[in-house]
């Protein structure tokens, strides 16, 4: 440890464990990168739109050396047409990880604190450490948000609580009546002292029965923000872009604690064109469901037991994690370990193209085998 005075709660935070990156594998392992497979980050496998692929070497030619938009003016009016609110209840970040950190550097300070769920996105606990606040952790019932036992952890110092809907890691899902009765509850007991942050990153993968109107929810309650990225399902994990929605005065708020310039003027682009490319989203929405089915069911054929995903990736119980993890990478097959989140037992699986599924299951079949 370094004897730079840095304060205790930064001291205690530990770091973020991202996928490991292929080059890094082939590297380590002495391994061809093009034999190499990774489905550990969430990506899209059909990476992104290639009438964004156009747009951004059309504009790649014509760039200047100006600053980007700070108000990205044309993304957040295609996004409040998108979503029927005006485009003032719109913030862009650079991914929506950015606009956790606005909520929790806006409402979060020592001596507050947040409510997140076990086994939750672990950039929540990140984010409420990084500014000195209290982290309340509420366990999981059946690997999801226990939204009883959450709303009865608010404390009378708490200022934000986090649900991620799908949840990762688990890829366990909310119904919108039960979260709307979430902040129903939340806002009878506490008014608007306590922000609901809802973390939508997956939401795009959710089946339609599963889908509700929750970006329409911001217009009844006040200290609701919805986030929702262009990572996942729009591929442009690489570019970072996300948004969240919220009233004005909470919208005003997160834009004090801003970077000017927080998306870049590719990134706004992208995120522009991506948006209006339904075909590409619907080719998203369709591979992501058969992976979906062809992980699960090949999962349960291996005599393992994986939690039911509404998302772009599954958590499968495969034992001892951290052995069957470095098997895996050592034949190439690049998955995320996720006990850092609690779950030592468990792999999560991002769901890729057919014949990378089909790899995963044939590797973790020949290591369970050995
Ligand atoms: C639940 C959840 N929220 C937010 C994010 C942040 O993603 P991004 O910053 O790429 O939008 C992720 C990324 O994995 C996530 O899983």
């Amino acid at each position: 440890m370094t004897d730079i005075p840095a304060p205790a709660h930064v001291r205690a935070i530990a770091p973020y464990q991202a996928g490991k990156p292929i080059e890094e594998l082939a590297r380590e392992y002495g391994l061809d990168p093009a034999g190499i497979i990774k489905l550990a980050s969430n990506e899209n496998p059909l990476g992104c739109s290639d009438r964004v692929r156009a747009a951004l070497a059309e504009a790649a030619g014509a760039l200047h050396g100006r600053y980007p938009d700070p108000n990205g003016f044309e993304l957040k009016a295609a996004l409040a047409a998108r979503h029927q609110v005006p485009a003032n209840w719109l913030t862009l970040g650079n991914g929506s990880n950015d606009l956790l950190e606005l909520a929790s550097l806006a409402l979060l300070d020592e001596g507050t604190s947040a409510v997140y769920a076990q086994h939750a996105f672990v950039v929540y606990r990140l984010a409420t450490q990084a500014r000195g606040a209290r982290h309340l952790m509420v366990p999981a019932r059946d690997y999801g948000h226990d939204l009883d036992a959450m709303l009865a952890a608010v404390a009378g110092d708490t200022r934000l609580v986090f649900i991620a809907n799908p949840n990762n890691p688990t890829g366990t899902h909310l119904s919108g009546p039960r979260v709307r009765a979430f902040l129903e509850s939340v806002r009878e007991r506490h008014g608007e002292r306590v922000v609901v942050l809802l973390d939508e990153a997956y939401d795009e993968y959710l089946d339609p029965d599963e889908r509700a109107d929750s970006t329409q929810w911001v217009r009844e309650f006040p200290n609701l923000i919805v986030t929702r990225t262009f990572s996942k399902a729009y591929g442009l994990a690489g570019l970072r872009v996300g948004y969240a929605l919220a009233q004005p005065a909470l919208t005003d708020l997160l834009n004090r604690v801003r970077q000017p310039f927080n998306v870049g003027v590719l990134a706004q682009l992208a995120a522009r064109v991506a948006l209006d490319d339904a075909d590409f989203l619907a080719r998203t929405y369709a591979l992501n469901r058969a992976g979906r089915t062809q992980l699960q069911e090949g999962f349960a054929a291996l005599g393992l037991d994986f939690v039911p995903s509404s998302a772009n990736f599954v958590l499968v119980r495969v034992g001892e994690a951290a052995r069957i993890n470095g098997e895996l990478l050592r034949r190439g097959v690049i998955v995320r370990p996720v006990a850092g989140d609690g779950l030592p037992e468990h792999l999560r699986v991002s769901i890729g193209l057919p014949e990378e599924n089909a790899r995963l299951l044939d590797a973790l079949k020949a290591v369970l085998q050995a």
